[in-house]
């Protein structure tokens, strides 16, 4: 899976979100480039624990704009966001029972729903908040 970088077209003008989702690429890329050094499980275990806590977090800071604003997508942000934790909370369990996932596209999960997401769901929180005057 290619490292990839920030770029000003991810922006979803909100000066908060932007951050974290530029930290969240960097934990992205830190997880790929150390599953192609085949770091050990404990270690692998680790970053994808602090990958699933930093997206709590950020999805927390999102759904609390969503309803200061009361954002008539919530609902559907909402239900995005908790399919992709307890997706990654999966990923966690099994590595934390020892296996590690052979698919390189058990990976994915954390680049795509990343861009997609943020291209996707966030952008139109974006537009929405900055409707709002929320920047
Ligand atoms: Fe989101
Ligand atoms: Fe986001």
């Amino acid at each position: 899976m290619p490292i990839f970088s920030w770029q000003d077209k991810y922006s979803v003008n909100v000066e908060e979100i932007d951050l974290q989702h530029q930290k969240l690429i960097e934990l992205v890329n830190n997880l790929h480039s150390s599953v192609e050094s085949r770091i050990s499980k404990n270690k692998l275990e680790q970053l994808l624990i602090e990958l699933v806590k930093f997206t709590s977090f950020h999805f927390s800071t999102e759904e609390k704009y969503m309803k200061e604003y009361n954002f008539p997508g919530f609902a559907e942000h909402y239900k995005v966001h908790t399919d992709l934790l307890e997706h990654m909370n999966n990923l966690v369990s099994v590595v934390s029972n020892g296996k590690i996932p052979t698919f390189y596209s058990d990976y994915d999960i954390s680049s795509d729903w990343a861009l997609a997401h943020i291209a996707g769901h966030d952008k139109l929180l974006g537009k929405f908040l900055n409707s709002k005057n929320v920047y």
